[in-house]
């Protein structure tokens, strides 16, 4: 082998040395474990029905929005809390199952939509809303694995 081809091998060699070390690299980028966020753990935004709004399950209870409306305050603006669940049965909040928004409605006019943290932050939210003339309050709340469940009360 003359020296043009020592070279020519050698090059070669270096190439295919990096394009080894290369492929290595996506290959050790593609195996590893990828983080998931909260938003990808929001897997079901399904519309939810209670089948015998009657007498609901526990499950059916546990994923329920709780409209209570509380105190007005001097400028007109009335309290409105939201817990999801009822009948004390309170929905959990961890990091791969929680309760990720609530949202109010007075008059199916959007009043406010709260996103909440998981573990962090459980069921829970509260309004202060003009109730002048508002004749119903509804309440939509997702959780994150069992889609969104609604309810409403009259004002
Ligand atoms: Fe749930």
């Amino acid at each position: 082998m003359n020296r043009r081809n020592v070279l020519k091998v050698a090059g070669l060699s270096m190439a295919t040395a990096v394009v080894g070390l290369q492929a290595k690299e996506e290959v050790a980028v593609k195996e590893a474990p990828i983080a998931k966020t909260q938003a990808d753990k929001i897997v079901n935004r399904m519309e939810m029905k209670v089948e015998n709004p009657k007498k609901p399950t526990d499950f059916e209870l546990k994923h329920l929005p709780k409209i209570t409306i509380k105190e007005k305050d001097a400028k007109g603006y009335t309290m409105v809390e939201i817990t999801v669940g009822q009948n004390d049965i309170i929905h959990p909040s961890t990091m791969d199952h929680w309760i990720d928004y609530i949202e109010l409605y007075a008059d199916d006019k959007l009043i406010g939509k709260n996103i909440l943290e998981a573990e962090v932050s459980r069921g829970a939210t509260a309004f202060s809303v003009k109730l002048d003339g508002v004749k119903t309050l509804k309440s939509t709340a997702g959780c994150n694995l069992h889609g969104v469940w609604i309810d409403s009360i009259n004002v």
